[in-house]
């Protein structure tokens, strides 16, 4: 009999829909497993961890970055990989979310769902029985913020102590999963948007006592003085995935928070570091001379995707 290689994990069987899940100490126990698989990938090392096993990859958006991450990363370790386009599977259609998570858990090993409602997440996790793993949400973007606080900590050396800026449109998925993870790990973070994008109130109070305890200072603030001594400058796109009609409203709303060298120098601080979750649109969200200026760290982001999530699938599977 061939064996898949252990990977020993206390996370075993669980699902990733949100950090909100998991405790401090466990999600920095996810950012070491990330720095050990980047190190193994780097050293040219093969690991066949996920032989024998399988992985659905349900898809009802768009990507490249998160399904290139989930099918390459499990791929090489020997497992099997299935995407699937919701244009393509019953889901969507005539089956429901229900139905569908207790037929995939009769034959996968864990599934992976890109979607709109994170309450087709959660029914996922519910009724398959494997882990399921949020690939972005309309709320939530959880394996986007881990490699995240990667690429943070590869270029500052920690994460108590600093801060950073989320400044465009302070209730998207992303924004709020930074917040969440922030809150978490005690990084202060401030979200730099008009009043009307603020992010929705009842996240704010899930984050406060969170955040209290970790020594997190969060802000949310339309006063350009919130990104003074952000160590990071991070931005989205003003128009997420299934709002696209809203494109002339969210051009007019968020034109005077783009990320420019005007906002960089805000910080006041030479060092302050460029990030985005990518795909980006240049000349809105951020200028070309700070998305390709030194400052931006987002390639070293876009790879480091790959390694968190083959760590979270290592962990969970
Ligand atoms: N950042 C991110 O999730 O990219 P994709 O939409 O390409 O997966
Ligand atoms: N907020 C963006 C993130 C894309 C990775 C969206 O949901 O489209």
């Amino acid at each position: 009999m061939i064996q898949a290689e252990k990977f020993d994990s206390p996370f075993k069987g669980r699902s990733l829909l949100t950090w909100l899940d998991y405790e401090p100490e466990e999600i920095l126990q996810f950012l070491d497993y990330a720095f050990l698989v980047k190190k193994q990938a780097h050293a040219g090392e093969v690991h066949q961890r996920f032989l024998g096993k399988t992985i659905a990859l349900i898809f009802e958006k768009r990507s490249t970055r998160t399904r290139s991450s989930f099918e390459t990363a499990f791929g090489e370790e020997g497992g099997h990989p299935v995407f699937m386009s919701t244009q393509d599977i019953q889901l969507g259609g005539k089956e429901s979310v229900k139905d569908t998570a207790r037929v995939l858990g009769r034959m996968f090993s864990a599934i992976e769902f890109r979607g709109f409602k994170q309450e087709h997440v959660k029914q996922l996790a519910e009724f398959s029985g494997v882990p399921v793993i949020n690939g972005l949400t309309d709320d939530y973007h959880p394996t986007q913020a881990l490699a995240d606080i990667m690429t943070l900590k590869e270029n500052f050396g920690k994460l108590k102590g600093l801060k950073w800026a989320f400044c465009g449109d302070g209730r998207n998925n992303v924004a709020r999963s930074l917040m969440i993870i922030s809150a978490k790990l005690g990084i202060d973070f401030a979200i730099y948007s008009p009043k009307e994008l603020f992010p929705p109130k009842d996240i704010q109070e899930i984050c406060a006592p969170i955040a209290a305890k970790s020594g997190a200072k969060i802000e949310i603030s339309s006063e350009i003085s919130v990104v003074k001594n952000a160590d990071c400058l991070y931005t989205d796109v003003w128009v997420s995935m299934g709002e696209e009609s809203l494109k002339e409203e969210r051009t007019k709303l968020l034109s005077p928070y783009q990320v420019n060298k005007d906002l960089m120098a805000a910080t006041g601080k030479s060092s302050t570091i460029f990030m985005h979750c990518l795909p980006a649109v240049i000349g809105q969200e951020v200028t070309e001379d700070v998305f390709e200026s030194p400052a931006s760290k987002v390639w070293d982001e876009a790879e480091n995707r790959k390694h968190t999530i083959k760590a979270i699938m290592l962990a969970l599977i």
